[in-house]
């Protein structure tokens, strides 16, 4: 009790008091087994209980689960403090041959004060917690590790600080929030304990802390460089993975979180949202805007708008009535078009009503209660609201069947993808929220509807005919249904206010979200589950949407996530603000959530959420999305309108950053499905394809879309130049005809970058698989021919791949994956070829080539190459289908250093250096 009273007189005395004067632990006991080894923990002296009682047994597992992954897990001997449930975070299991001898990654400890620590087999320590005891008490876990000086960490999310954290008095509150303009420095909506070390030519590791209590890292260099953890609850359940490169790392975290959900192709499209929508009327006419720009829209979205007094799982019978939903979605499926609504967790409390979402949960007992048996009633959107207990085993029926109803194809909103959000969970009302009635009427919730027009709608030219105003009938449409465990947690704990405070910038734990005492219908805490409600709500939401389309790959996007929510859905980063600073930083996000968290479906709001937006920051920012894996444009209830089509600039970026994109859509679409499969991160950081070159590790405003494609956009206010680091590498302009350009190790600032114009670098040694050109959909697009662009590296060859299929089903019965390869005079596709594209290959683009080939066959036969001696292009008319292995010679054709005759390599040489001089002045502006 010393240390907590201390609390009050000073918080960062505490944490040093309270870890020096606890006795840490000693190991005894230590049996070796097949994979590791196991060991009792005993408390080494006079327990501190700084923040809770140490506990005096713990026990020590160390498994090698593969060569590249340890695990080690320090829990309660008795297994009592909870620990993240296996049906919630299925565990990576162990690949059974692995063993200390073959294992990249060395396990050591001492045994009294109890330490261990983590090396590579090579001798480079990782992690090592010598120097600070073991804290595991009943509400505090405390373990640092000592780092190398200015260690390069990324990850620990989500967040808006830098990509490459900060190193010195920095603190990463791990606490999921409803977190509105999402202030850098504190905790927003996902929680994703796992970092990335990388130490340049030393390698790079991987750190997952499998806990989802409230958990603040500390990383600082006074006392030596260390990175600290302090958590809540729950246990150190901890995976090591070795590397040695980022790739490699993010791989190995795909086999421990899961590896990410496939999408459909169609999600790669253009989305269009907001908040304020007034009515059917005004949604159908941005997708007729969209259709008369000319600026090709995918899927159009709806946000709260369209419920009845912001009910979940109903439609406000007169601003959106149910027929004329059922026609504007009949409309879009028509022209390939999509549509989306957002649904929330928070469900109105509607005792007495005929409101079937609220009816039928309560009489399946699906809703959160207090400890009195009551239920738990929050302030969200539609006023006084309940919340689903994803924990309670019938609400995943119960969920099937509201979505089943509801989004029904034949008679409800037949919804294509699905927005979940305010699933932290959050919740208006201040802790305590002891008045809710009270609260939502003073805070007018649900707000007061838009007037409902008296008028007919506005003419919309192209919409169906048949489109008619609300018929005064029309009712609230309201469902009338019949319907329908250990390691539970330490007892005795103060669960709402523990006794260590985290910085949680909503305050305290239980404020702005579900009261942190309540007990699930599985007898777990609020206070240990908090970080897993959205994710459960993802897990649910998928189950709810292949219910009703089994056959259909999901596309769920949430906002509030845990380590492994990609293996059910993908993410925007909720609610920025349009600035140029949260321009900037959706970069540094969505590298997070793609290439470390394992979400790789991400992206910001196009424009921006919050605040009204310029024309030339929505110009910028409509270009910069378009390499989101995530492409959606949404704002807020009360800020100007900020669709592509309401300033021509815009339009005009829009038109032709989706064709850019679209172009590429296979190519990206390839890059994610590798991910899906072993982890390979679908977008790049540059540090991750450039491990050595430290010029590269703190880069996140310049990134990788796939690992082939650089993108360097600008980012300054009215900026029409950017500085650019090109590595040592070779690679060419897209924008300038794919003229080559020789990366020198340096940054270099592009000039007169126009606001329809974003600088794209392919990176030598790829091979993209575009399509010949854009369509007006996804669905139009993938009935356009392939052109295959070869983009020789610094030794003359390249390499790409194809995957197809037919982007939407759950289950492919056939599927394409094609390897392309290009040895320096020869093109050679092979692979498998199971699904029927339908469409050929019309084009092989040959890059950064010195000449015109003096012939180019295949098969034997003679094929027609045009040649640009400026760009240094070889373009070749084939017809090359997409069901067989096939090659192209090109015979003695010189690319940079390629692998070409040695007649020839003097002039390679030549040009190679005549290109350099040629990029650095194109760099300079003078081309
Ligand atoms: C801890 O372990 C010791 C030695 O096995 C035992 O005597 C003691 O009762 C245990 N304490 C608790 C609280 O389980
Ligand atoms: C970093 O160390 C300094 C000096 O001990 C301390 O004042 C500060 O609170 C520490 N910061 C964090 C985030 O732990
Ligand atoms: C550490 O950061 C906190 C706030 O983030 C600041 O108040 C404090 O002055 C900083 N301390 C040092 C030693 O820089
Ligand atoms: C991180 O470091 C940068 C640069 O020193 C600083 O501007 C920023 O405030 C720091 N962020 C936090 C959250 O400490
Ligand atoms: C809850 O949040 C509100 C709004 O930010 C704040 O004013 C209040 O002090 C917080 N209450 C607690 C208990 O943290
Ligand atoms: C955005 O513009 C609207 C309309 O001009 C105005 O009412 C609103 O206050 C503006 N919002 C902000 C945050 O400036």
């Amino acid at each position: 009790m010393v240390a907590k009273s201390l609390l009050a007189l000073s918080f960062g005395a505490a944490v040093v008091l309270g870890q020096e004067s606890c006795p840490g632990y000693s190991a005894s006991n230590v049996q070796q087994t097949g994979s590791g080894l196991t060991a009792d923990l005993t408390l080494a002296g006079e327990a501190c209980n700084a923040y809770g009682t140490d506990l005096p047994n713990l026990t020590l597992t160390v498994e090698y689960q593969s060569d590249d992954r340890l695990h080690v897990l320090i829990a309660d001997q008795d297994q009592a403090v909870y620990q993240v449930p296996n049906d919630v975070f299925p565990r990576p299991g162990s690949s059974g041959d692995a063993s200390t001898n073959s294992s990249s990654l060395r396990f050591t400890y001492t045994d009294s004060p109890f330490s261990f620590a983590v090396a590579r087999a090579d001798g480079e320590t990782l992690f090592n917690t010598s120097g600070t005891p073991l804290v595991f008490e009943s509400q505090y876990l405390n373990l640092r590790t000592s780092l190398p000086e200015n260690p390069n960490l990324y990850g620990l999310g989500e967040h808006t600080d830098p990509f490459r954290l900060n190193t010195t008095n920095y603190t990463r509150t791990i606490w999921n929030r409803d977190a509105y303009g999402i202030p850098a420095g504190t905790n927003l909506y996902g929680a994703h304990p796992v970092y990335i070390d990388h130490r340049g030519a030393s390698g790079t590791h991987g750190v997952i802390l499998l806990n989802s209590n409230g958990i603040e890292v500390k990383i600082n260099d006074t006392a030596g460089q260390y990175l600290e953890y302090n958590a809540l609850g729950g246990v150190f359940d901890f995976y090591f993975l070795a590397g040695p490169s980022p790739v490699e790392t993010a791989q190995q975290i795909a086999q421990v979180v899961g590896m990410p959900a496939n999408i459909p192709f169609g999600g790669l499209g253009f989305h269009q949202c907001r908040y304020g929508y007034r009515d059917v009327y005004e949604v159908a006419g941005v997708v007729h805007n969209y259709s008369a720009a000319g600026i090709p829209l995918e899927t159009m979205w709806t946000d709260i708008d369209y419920m009845y007094s912001r009910w979940i799982m109903t439609l406000d019978p007169e601003r959106y009535p149910l027929p004329l939903v059922r026609e504007l979605v009949d409309y879009l499926h028509q022209h390939q078009q999509k549509y989306t609504v957002m649904v929330d967790p928070a469900t109105a409390y509607q005792p007495g009503g005929d409101y079937g979402a609220f009816n039928d949960g309560v009489q399946q007992d699906v809703f959160l209660k207090n400890a009195s048996g009551d239920l738990y009633v929050g302030v969200v959107w539609p006023g006084p609201t309940v919340f689903p207990d994803w924990f309670a085993p019938q609400t995943q029926p119960y969920w099937d069947d509201q979505f089943n109803s509801f989004f029904s194809a034949e008679s409800g909103v037949d919804i294509d993808y699905l927005w979940i959000d305010m699933n932290e969970a959050a919740n208006f009302c201040n802790y305590p929220c002891s008045d809710p009635f009270g609260y939502a009427e003073e805070n007018d919730l649900p707000p007061e509807p838009p007037a409902v027009r008296n008028s007919s709608p506005i003419a919309l030219p192209g919409f169906p005919p048949e489109f008619q105003p609300p018929s005064s009938s029309a009712k609230l449409r309201l469902r009338r249904q019949d319907g329908a465990g250990s390691m539970m947690g330490l007892p005795g704990r103060d669960l709402i206010d523990p006794p260590y405070s985290i910085q949680n910038a909503a305050g305290s734990l239980s404020n702005k979200t579900l009261d942190t005492d309540l007990i699930h219908y599985n007898g777990l805490a609020e206070y240990d589950t908090h970080n897993l409600y959205g994710t459960m709500m993802s897990n649910h939401s998928r189950n709810a949407m292949l219910s009703r389309r089994p056959q259909d790959r999901p596309l769920v996007i949430t906002r509030s996530t845990f380590l492994g929510a990609g293996t059910y859905v993908g993410h925007w980063l909720g609610d920025n603000i349009s600035d140029w600073p949260h321009y900037r930083i959706s970069i540094a996000q969505m590298l997070a959530f793609s290439s470390i968290f394992q979400v790789p479906m991400v992206g910001s709001d196009v424009c921006g959420f919050g605040g009204n937006v310029t024309e030339a920051l929505c110009a910028r920012w409509t270009m910069l999305g378009a390499f989101y894996p995530f492409y959606r444009n949404h704002n807020e209830l009360g800020s100007i309108s900020q669709e592509a089509y309401r300033w021509e600039s815009v339009a005009e970026s829009a038109r032709r950053a989706i064709d850019i994109r679209y172009r590429m859509l296979d190519y990206f679409y390839t890059a994610f499905y590798e991910q899906t499969v072993n982890g390979t991160p679908s977008l790049n950081p540059m540090v991750f394809l450039y491990p050595e070159d430290a010029k590269t590790f703190a880069i996140d405003l310049q990134f990788f879309f796939g690992s082939s494609v650089l993108i360097s956009p600008v980012t300054e206010e009215n900026g029409t130049s950017v500085d650019v680091y090109l590595p040592n590498d070779i690679f060419y302009d897209w924008n300038n005809g794919f003229s080559p350009v020789q990366g020198s190790g340096q940054t270099v600032s592009l000039e007169d970058v126009d606001f329809k114009t974003i600088p794209i670098h392919i990176r030598g040694g790829t091979i993209l698989p575009l399509r010949s050109q854009s369509a007006n959909t996804t669905t139009e697009l993938r009935k356009q021919s392939f052109q295959i662009v070869v983009a020789p590296g610094q030794d003359g060859t390249a390499n790409g791949s194809l995957y197809l299929d037919d982007g939407l089903s759950l289950e492919q019965a056939a599927t394409s994956y094609i390897s392309f390869t290009w040895d320096g005079s020869m093109f050679s596709m092979s692979g498998t070829y199971g699904y029927e594209a339908g469409v050929n290959i019309s084009t092989i683009t040959v890059l950064g080539a010195s000449s015109q080939p003096q012939s180019v066959t295949s098969n034997g036969a003679d094929l027609s190459a045009t040649y640009n001696s400026t760009t240094k292009v070889i373009d070749v008319e084939v017809n090359i289908a997409l069901t067989g292995d096939a090659s192209v010679n090109f015979g003695q054709v010189a690319t940079f250093r390629g692998a070409a005759p040695s007649a020839a390599s003097t002039n390679v040489l030549l040009l190679a250096l005549s290109v350099v001089t040629a990029s650095a002045m194109c760099l300079l502006g003078s081309w």
